[in-house]
């Protein structure tokens, strides 16, 4: 990420952000309620929730930043750190495990060059393990970004991983 890239994500919520997380606020009728839809808002727009954006998101909802922290690191599809273009969630519990999970992460090192919990030197991938998505009978399974995709093998991985640039 560059110097500029990074300080544009390190800017303050603008105006028309914090307004929509006001009204989901008033939306949820108590603001705690909104703490999700709030953080992935602002992963919506920044890619990721930085401790600044927290911060102020937790203000805007009368929480302290450990509240909201404890949100996020309950729902494991909001992004605490910076990710790249696109996050590959690999399954890697019993179902996916057992039908191959191992094999479609070794083939994700061996094409992109990272391990779970890295970026590609490119920015185009992240890879995070990720425990069931609910899609067992088509073990094994990933999703990248909002899609979902199963029976994974490895030409059909590749043929995946093609269509995001
Ligand atoms: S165990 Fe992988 S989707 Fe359920």
């Amino acid at each position: 990420m560059s110097t500029a890239e990074q300080d544009r994500k390190d800017a303050p919520l603008e105006a028309g952000l914090r307004q929509e997380i006001a009204a989901l606020a008033q939306h949820a009728g108590h603001k705690r309620a909104a703490g999700t839809d709030a953080l992935k808002l602002v992963q919506k727009r920044f890619g990721y929730v930085s401790d600044r954006h927290l911060a102020e998101v937790a203000a805007l909802l009368e929480m302290t930043p450990a509240e909201l922290d404890s949100v996020a690191t309950f729902y494991n599809l909001i992004f605490r750190r910076p990710v790249g273009r696109h996050v590959i969630l690999l399954c890697d519990s019993v179902a996916c495990w057992v039908m191959g999970a191992t094999a479609a992460r070794a083939q994700l090192h061996e094409r992109l060059g990272i391990n779970p919990g890295e970026t590609t030197a490119d920015g185009r991938f992240t890879l995070l393990p990720i425990v069931c998505l609910g899609h067992c009978d088509h073990a094994p399974a990933m999703m990248i970004d909002e899609d979902q995709y199963g029976d994974l093998d490895p030409a059909g991985l590749d043929a995946i991983l093609e269509g995001y640039k």
